[in-house]
């Protein structure tokens, strides 16, 4: 049995966590996830205050992770750390602290990749969400479709040509007036809107692609943004009659609606493709886009067809959390894998443990 205390600073969530186990089996001892409600204030990640905002908080959050899970540093095996992708300055203040306490307590550090992170989240709550499975990576920075034949060995299999998942839901959510950050509002006013009023084009999706083609599993979303924004701007008179207020609200409902359903037809057709192409009967779902429940329904709903089962974690552990990253560092750590004093932090990496064949 291992322990493990994992630490991620990669955005805007300060998290530490403790688990413990080995193989696939683990148990989760603790999850401290602080989140900075600065961001709202300022309608978005402005990296100098998260950096700030870990810095503050960084050692009380790891304080707490050991406490909760009633343990002390001398009791855990390793310290695991998030050293890429994020935001620099945001993502050193883990890698510093990460290593400062391997260093005094005399314990091996294992580096891991955020969104490899993402990939491990499932496992912690569903035991059968292992590989081999396809995944579905939608965060705020990133939308990843992968095969996963075996853990550590990932084909890239397609990604989005501009906007990733959560930013397309972040920038609708602002030009429909609503909080920073805007998956979950956008979310709450779809399931009001009446699907059959707005539609907008599936970008990426036509019938004639074939495997071959670079765009068969590839997705954009900056096209459909500026869809929205024009209808939020055209502001169509409503025959439904009700005040004006009334009818502008219906509006704004409809066109979240009418980005919520192109959205995730393109993100499930593009998902079904992949699993149906390589076989799999799992798919896991990972990162924070991951929480909309209109997604997971509709993935369902599909893979079904092709006689797979969903994974979804729950919302804590879709979104940025030092479980998933604690988990992740177990898989290298029994692999022998362990990080020098001189690890960095960078903004951009590709996901390790490429097989050849992906599209980076
Ligand atoms: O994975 P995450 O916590 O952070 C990154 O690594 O980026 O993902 C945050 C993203 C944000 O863009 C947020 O708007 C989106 O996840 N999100 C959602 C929902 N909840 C969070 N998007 C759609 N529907 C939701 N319910
Ligand atoms: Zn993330």
């Amino acid at each position: 049995m291992t322990r493990v205390l994992g630490i991620e600073t990669s955005c805007d969530e300060t998290s530490a966590a403790v688990l413990e186990g080995a193989g696939d089996d683990v148990t989760q001892r603790s999850l401290v996830i602080l989140s900075q409600d600065v961001h709202r204030v300022f309608g978005g990640v402005v990296p100098e205050i998260a950096s700030r905002a870990h810095l503050t908080s960084i050692v009380a959050v790891v304080d707490q992770a050991l406490h909760d899970a009633g343990v002390a540093l001398p009791d855990v095996d390793l310290v695991a750390v998030t050293y890429a992708p994020g935001l620099v300055g945001a993502l050193l203040v883990g890698v510093s602290y990460a290593k400062a306490l391997a260093f005094a307590a005399g314990l091996p550090l294992v580096a891991v990749h955020h969104m490899e992170g993402h990939l491990f989240a499932s496992a912690l709550e569903a035991p059968d969400a292992v590989p081999p499975f396809t995944a579905l990576l939608v965060s705020g920075g990133h939308t990843l479709l992968l095969d996963v034949s075996r853990w550590g060995e990932y084909r890239l299999l397609g990604s989005t040509r501009d906007d990733a998942a959560g930013e397309a839901f972040d920038k609708v959510a602002k030009l429909l007036g609503l909080p920073y950050p805007g998956g979950r509002y956008v979310e709450e006013l779809a399931a009001r809107g009446d699907p059959s009023r707005v539609r907008f084009s599936r970008p990426m999706l036509r019938r004639d692609q074939a495997p071959g083609d670079p765009d068969y599993y590839d997705v954009s979303f900056s096209g459909l943004k500026t869809a929205v924004l024009n209808a939020v701007r055209a502001g169509e008179p409503d025959a439904r009659g009700g005040s004006d207020a009334e009818q502008h609200d219906a509006r704004r409902a409809d066109i979240a609606r009418g980005f919520q359903d192109a959205l995730v037809d393109t993100l499930v057709e593009k998902t079904y493709r992949a699993a149906r192409a390589y076989g799999r009967e799992r798919v896991v779902l990972g990162g924070g886009v991951a929480c909309n429940r209109a997604l997971a329904r509709a993935m369902r709903a599909r893979l079904a067809d092709a006689g797979a089962t969903v994974y979804t974690p729950s919302a804590r552990l879709a979104t940025d959390n030092a479980a998933m990253i604690a988990r992740a560092a177990l898989f290298h750590y029994e692999r022998g894998e362990r990080a020098g004093l001189e690890l960095n932090a960078y903004a951009a990496r590709p996901i390790p443990g490429l097989v050849e064949g992906s599209r980076v």
